[in-house]
């Protein structure tokens, strides 16, 4: 073990175990319990940020990516300091663990802000709990780097492969078309989620975990080494000794989050065909930060840029086959010049250095620049009088001949009036009819739920029908499919044009244009709107009241407006 040199960074930690004093004797005595007297003077103290608990399976292994973080922060002389922070299963919460979002990063920013630490480690996994993470560790703003989870090993059964959520929601298509019951598919449960790890798809846990390699605060590897590969462990033990060094530097989160950072997010987003909830999360990752990042920038920056990586449920592998075949880093190699090469990074070198001597494994899995498995991928943003503040559909994702299309409109004016109604027989729905699902945005729902991507008429699906054309105000799982329009925005229950449309109107979908439109004048729509009512608020006490009170629109990054900033480390008052 190294002593840290004392005179290398003023250290936070000092303002409560520096002094000779009644209020330092109390910190330091209450935290000693065995630790050498040492420990608390002039050593980094280093948090390690856990949102492992058996309610979030995808983050459960996490206590043990903590014990290799605190073998690397031993090792290069820092004092590790772990604590629980909520958690966020995506499978297992209702209404939908977006509500929840926020909520963690307020957890996390007052947690890190409170406590005696000079650096913090963020454990992530589960799609919400990275951006959580960063949004409450921006706010503070101490030295800071993530450590992913990690994804599941690929499911095998039977010759196939299994990939988590986007097989599923074949399954359930299959299902409604009678090829097969949920009882012969009940043993896939168990293939499905065959290990520890997020879901190992390119879902919002795997986008996320690439998005901060990407910006430079986890270390190279981190976006896709399988949970359960011992690599991960050494990729924790590894973070442990940078973040010590990143405290006795004293480098910030916010200098190494910059624009151009957010920009290279942005790019790799697209060349992975990554999830649209990282719109979302990017934009509140910017806005903690204060850098102003717009929903234009993903179209700017993202629609050009061709798909290399060939991972469900924009392709065919999973994240094991991505991380075999170079991960993060081979494909941040094939994007050398539409990224900023010298993006800073938690390791003090450039982003760059991630990829020098890269080499890609397996060619039908990431694509070289010149012949990619898509030309132009990324997020397209929409505009027009449905959604006047923007809109966002991935085209990778979507069906080609449906990229334009022009077809009448049919409402469902919550996501239960849709599911009443959908599977019905006598449904007046043919394949030219466009889905609008509505009441279900940051607000209405309240927390914009993963409902976008609503499974197709079950009388279309007997026919063989395998797309249409949705709309609506919510999400959609990172690991889903479709010509599915999302996040628009204003949503329907802030007065947004969502909710004027009607059963019957003529709406069009042009996405090289970038439009969506319905044929309805604007003085019809005065009228419409002279007329709408403002839905009830579905709570009238705690989080969900506070949450639906304050959030913002989907298309600044659905944050608290009262969260959006930073409100520094420094706490003035003592406790006693
Ligand atoms: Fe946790 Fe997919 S459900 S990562």
């Amino acid at each position: 073990m190294t002593t840290p040199d004392e005179t290398a960074v003023y250290l936070r930690t000092s303002e409560w175990y520096g002094p000779l004093n009644k209020d330092a004797f109390i910190h330091r005595s209450w935290m000693k319990r065995g630790h050498p007297d040492d420990t608390f003077h002039g050593r980094p103290i280093i948090g390690i940020c856990n949102s492992a608990s058996e309610l979030t399976p995808c983050n459960q292994h996490l206590d043990d990516v903590a014990d290799y973080v605190k073998r690397g922060i031993w090792q290069a002389g820092g004092v590790p300091m772990e604590f629980p922070v909520t958690s966020l299963g995506e499978t297992q919460l209702r209404p939908t663990a977006m509500l929840l979002r926020n909520l963690m990063a307020m957890d996390v920013e007052e947690s890190i802000r409170c406590n005696p630490i000079d650096g913090v480690v963020l454990l992530a996994g589960c799609d919400k709990t990275t951006p959580a993470m960063v949004m409450g560790a921006a706010s503070v703003d101490l030295p800071t780097i993530v450590v992913s989870a990690g994804p599941m090993l690929t499911g095998r059964h039977e010759g196939r492969t299994l990939g988590s959520g986007t097989d599923l929601w074949q399954m359930d298509e299959q299902v409604k078309a009678n090829e097969t019951t949920w009882e012969e598919l009940g043993e896939l449960e168990s293939v499905m989620t065959r290990s520890a790890g997020t879901c190992n798809t390119m879902g919002t846990a795997s986008t996320m975990a690439a998005m901060v390699e990407s910006m430079g605060i986890a270390l190279p590897g981190n976006g896709a080494i399988p949970a359960s590969d011992h690599r991960r462990r050494r990729l924790a033990q590894l973070s442990g000794r940078q973040i010590v060094d990143l405290v006795q530097k004293d480098v910030k989160l916010s200098q190494l989050v910059l624009r151009e950072s957010l920009e290279n997010a942005i790019v790799m987003l697209a060349a992975l065909g990554g999830s649209t909830n990282a719109v979302v999360h990017l934009l509140a990752i910017a806005g903690r930060i204060g850098i102003e990042l717009t929903l234009d920038d993903f179209d700017r920056l993202g629609s050009n840029v061709p798909l290399l990586a060939n991972i469900k449920p924009a392709g065919e592998f999973l994240m094991e086959d991505f991380f075999e075949a170079g991960g993060v880093p081979a494909v941040l190699a094939e994007l050398d010049d539409l990224l900023h090469r010298d993006a800073p990074t938690v390791t003090g070198g450039p982003i760059s250095e991630y990829w020098r001597d890269n080499k890609t494994w397996n060619r039908a899995v990431i694509a070289p620049t010149k012949s990619p498995f898509a030309a132009n991928a990324g997020i397209a943003v929409l505009r027009g009088n449905l959604a006047p503040n923007g809109a966002v559909i991935k085209p990778a994702a979507a069906s080609e001949h449906l990229l334009v299309h022009t077809g009448p409109a049919l409402v469902f004016d919550s996501i239960e009036d849709y599911k009443a109604q959908i599977d019905d027989p006598e449904l007046d729905v043919t394949v030219e009819s466009v889905l609008v699902l509505r009441g279900c945005g940051p607000r209405g729902y309240p927390g914009m739920p993963e409902v976008g991507n609503m499974a197709l008429p079950g009388k279309l699906l007997q026919q063989g029908v395998k797309d249409m054309v949705r709309i609506s105000d919510a999400r959609m799982s990172g690991t889903a499919y479709g010509t599915v329009v999302l996040h628009v925005a204003p949503e329907s229950a802030a007065g947004g044009p969502l909710a004027l449309v009607k059963t019957g109107d003529i709406v069009t979908l042009d996405v090289p244009n970038r439009t969506l439109h319905m044929d309805v004048t604007k003085e019809e729509l005065a009228l419409r709107s002279a007329t709408w009512k403002k839905p009830q608020p579905r709570s009238e006490r705690g989080w969900s009241k506070l949450y639906a009170d304050h959030v913002t629109q989907a298309d600044t990054g659905a944050d608290m407006d009262f969260l959006v900033g930073s409100s520094g480390s420094h706490v003035p008052r003592e406790s006693h």
